[in-house]
């Protein structure tokens, strides 16, 4: 067993990688070897990612892809795409394409408030509580003007507080429950700040209300943090088209393939283990846009898998119907996002993103990724319920195979030759590579 190591965070990065290397690994040179590979070659832009976390060692690379052709509200997005899984971004190019040629997707943002809270705990009568949250409300207010006083500037601040009761839940349990407009940025920080204040706010003005007895004015605050829950910051997204102009697939028809992608659709909204990877597709493409543009995914995922559960079961994102002739398909997701602040003015290649969607608003951002995430999902059920995931998945899961086994260019071709015919499986690359290595 390794033992513990104290200071480590005082270690020079050369001095944190030996160390690593001389205690977890059997070949030290070897892992310092591949751990240096992944340095950058430009010492300001590897300062640069050092900083960004403790104890940076190397980079992490995922691949930054592109998928073009996304027609949203009658703009033309090539949209970038930071992801690993193979199949992901040829999905997403090939919904693009299809409903481009089908008018494209409408997109629209409903409402854009964030959420934040003060929780606390007071041992005392309601009333007086109110009262007092009453008397002092405004301070919240002009206490935190100097926080709040550029995002006014920008059309953004604190739109209400509210004191909520959940001393039904837990004893003597109560929240200043706040809502944000934050513009441009996701709003973690001003958001944080503000509840911080809030909560100094709360805490020395009850010491001097005059209502409360001793007791009382010993509110005690237990934390201050935004909510990623946002179910009012919610983006709208959907596809349309008449039914007979569906046609994709040589092996079904139109109005077949319309009636099996909505049961495809209803059983993921009442069966939630389908729920869940049918969501895991939408998510697919979120993620990848929302990393590529610098969010915060672990956020948005919390955020949109809690708004999946709203209604006490987990069900799907997404819907669709067919009426009068018509196919539609839609989804409303809550996504906290932002254009300015955080990584998105400091990582190069999100400002290469950025730049690549037409330096976006948050607004319009919300309208990309939730269409990324849609074409994932629609691309994914087109594939589920036509010629089955694996095929298109195995094709491109085909030059992982290759890649592990270090094959050669002239190997490729023929391997990329043979399974044009062929079905793609591990067992099935790995022993035709073989037998041309014979
Ligand atoms: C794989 O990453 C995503 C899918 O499983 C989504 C789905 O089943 O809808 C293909």
């Amino acid at each position: 067993m390794t033992k513990a190591v104290s200071g480590f965070s005082k270690l020079s990065k050369e001095e944190k990688i030996n160390w690593i290397a001389e205690t977890h690994f059997s070949n030290p040179e070897e892992a310092i070897k591949t751990i240096k590979k992944y340095w950058n070659s430009d010492a300001d832009l590897q300062k640069l990612h050092d900083e960004f976390i403790e104890n940076t060692i190397s980079n992490f690379y995922l691949p930054l892809g592109v998928a073009p052709n996304f027609l949203i509200n009658g703009k033309n997005y090539t949209i970038p795409m930071a992801i690993e899984e193979s199949s992901v971004v040829a999905a997403a190019s090939k919904a693009a394409k299809f409903w481009a040629n089908r008018g494209g997707f409408k997109a629209t943002v409903l409402n854009s408030e964030k959420i934040g809270q003060v929780h606390f705990i007071y041992k005392g009568k309601k009333e007086n509580l109110e009262e007092f949250f009453k008397t002092i409300k405004p301070k919240f207010f002009t206490e935190t003007q100097s926080i709040t006083k550029n995002m006014q500037k920008r059309g953004g601040g604190i739109l209400d507080i509210e004191l909520r009761d959940k001393t039904f839940d837990l004893e003597n349990y109560y929240q200043l429950h706040a809502t944000f407009e934050t513009k441009d940025s996701m709003g973690a920080n001003f958001i944080n700040s503000c509840l911080e204040q809030f909560a100094k706010t709360l805490k020395q003005e009850a010491l001097q209300f005059e209502l409360f007895s001793e007791d009382e004015k010993n509110i005690q605050v237990v934390m201050s943090i935004l909510s990623n829950y946002v179910p009012n910051c919610i983006v709208r997204v959907e596809v349309s088209c008449p039914i007979s102009e569906l046609k994709e697939d040589k092996h079904i028809s139109q109005e077949e393939f319309a009636e099996k992608f909505v049961r495809a659709v209803n059983i993921a909204e009442i069966e939630p283990f389908r729920a869940v990877t049918h969501n895991k597709g939408i998510m697919n493409g979120i993620d990848a846009v929302v990393l590529a543009t610098g969010n915060d995914f672990r956020a948005v995922e919390a955020g949109v898998h809690a708004y999946a559960s709203r209604n006490g079961k987990y069900t799907s994102l997404s819907h669709a119907k067919t009426e009068n002739g018509m196919f539609s398909f839609w989804m409303e997701i809550p996504l906290a996002l932002g254009t300015v602040g955080g990584l998105t003015n400091l990582h190069p290649l999100v400002k290469v993103a950025m730049e690549m969607l037409g330096n976006p608003s948050a607004h319009e951002l919300m309208q990309i990724v939730a269409v990324a995430g849609l074409a994932q999902n629609f691309a994914a059920l087109r594939s589920l319920t036509t010629t089955g995931i694996q095929q298109g998945h195995m094709k491109m899961h085909l030059m992982n195979i290759l890649n592990q086994f270090e094959a050669t260019e002239e190997e490729r071709k023929k391997v990329v030759n043979h399974f044009e015919k062929n079905t793609v499986s591990h067992s099935a690359v790995v022993d035709y590579l073989d037998a041309l290595r014979k």
